[in-house]
């Protein structure tokens, strides 16, 4: 069963998310606020997701400000991303009282971390690890079930980097790069697994790693695509050490267009990649970075 074109959307409807609810990871962010706020202002409800307790006030209250644009609803769940038990609790409150189904996710949860590879703290490489990687596996998962369950189609972005295809000139951050071409690579699995039953061999072996193999026939879900955003550098309160490092302006001197960029830069690209624009775009990885790696 393939899943028809959608061929009757109007143009100017082509970004539009109504009628449906988006899930941002790493929500409290800066680019996890901003790209929510603009699903908002485009009809998507929005489910912020942070490990903070609650987003800061005057951030919370520009979120509701952007609810008014298209009569959208915007909520708040914490959750840890690193954290099965906890993103299962917090899909049970979700799901209650939800208005639309689930039919996105934009992950933004990650932490970076810079050290010279030789004194990189084991505990700090697995725990950057372990955030942006299994982290991004366990929320994708959950929230892929969770489509599959209502029997909706869906679409994921997932944040990875500029530097999870090339290592990041001027900061020595092996574990953060490592972490970022992991989700390059999810993306790419996901978007096999879930875009037709057919591009999966039938069955699998029985081997240490896969002790219980299904023989049955999978099971047919309506598709869910799935892509990764590279973000170059973004003026972040993540990047302001780097600012007083100088290092920011040796990034904007990497790149073919001079600067860093802002946050609202990716606003557009994550608004395509969710909506209907990019029906036929999936296992791909949109690159939005000033030219950065095209040097
Ligand atoms: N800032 C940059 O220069 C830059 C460049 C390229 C890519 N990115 C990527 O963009 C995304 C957003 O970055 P940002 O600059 O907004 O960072 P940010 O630090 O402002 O936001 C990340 C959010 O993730 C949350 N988080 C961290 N660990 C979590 C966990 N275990 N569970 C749930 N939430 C958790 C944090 O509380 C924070 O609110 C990240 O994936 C980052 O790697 C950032």
């Amino acid at each position: 069963m393939t899943h028809p074109a959608p061929t009757q959307i109007a143009t100017r409807d082509l970004f539009r998310l109504d009628g449906r609810t988006i899930l941002v990871s790493g929500g409290a962010g800066a680019v996890g606020t901003i790209v929510g706020k603009a699903i908002l202002e485009s009809g998507g409800d929005v489910v912020f997701l942070d490990l903070m307790p609650q987003m800061p006030e005057d951030k919370w209250r520009d979120v509701l400000a952007s609810t008014e644009v298209s009569n959208a609803e915007a909520r708040y769940q914490q959750l840890n991303v690193q954290d099965e038990a906890t993103i299962m609790a917090a899909m049970d409150q979700i799901r209650t009282g939800l208005r639309r189904p689930i039919r996105g996710l934009v992950t933004c949860a990650a932490i970076s971390g810079e050290s010279d590879a030789c004194d990189y703290s084991v505990s700090t490489f697995r725990q950057i690890l372990d955030v942006n990687m299994t982290g991004t596996f366990l929320i994708t998962r959950t929230v892929a079930n969770e489509m599959h369950r209502a029997n909706v189609t869906g679409s994921i972005v997932l944040i990875a980097s500029i530097s999870g295809h090339v290592s990041n000139r001027g900061i020595n951050s092996s574990a953060y790069n490592a972490s970022k071409a992991a989700v390059h690579q999810l993306a790419r699995s996901f978007a096999a697994e879930w875009g037709h039953p057919q591009n999966t061999f039938p069955g699998s072996t029985k081997t240490e790693t896969n002790p219980h193999p299904s023989t049955e026939p999978r099971r047919v879900y309506p598709p869910i695509r799935v892509n990764t955003l590279s973000p170059g550098h973004i003026d972040t309160p993540l990047s302001e050490a780097a600012r007083v490092r100088g290092l920011t302006d040796e990034w904007a001197n990497q790149n073919m267009l001079g600067r860093i960029s802002q946050p609202e830069e990716y606003r557009a690209p994550v608004l395509f990649l969710l909506s209907e624009g990019s029906s036929y775009m999936t296992g791909a990885d949109l690159r939005v970075d000033g030219g950065h790696c095209a040097w």
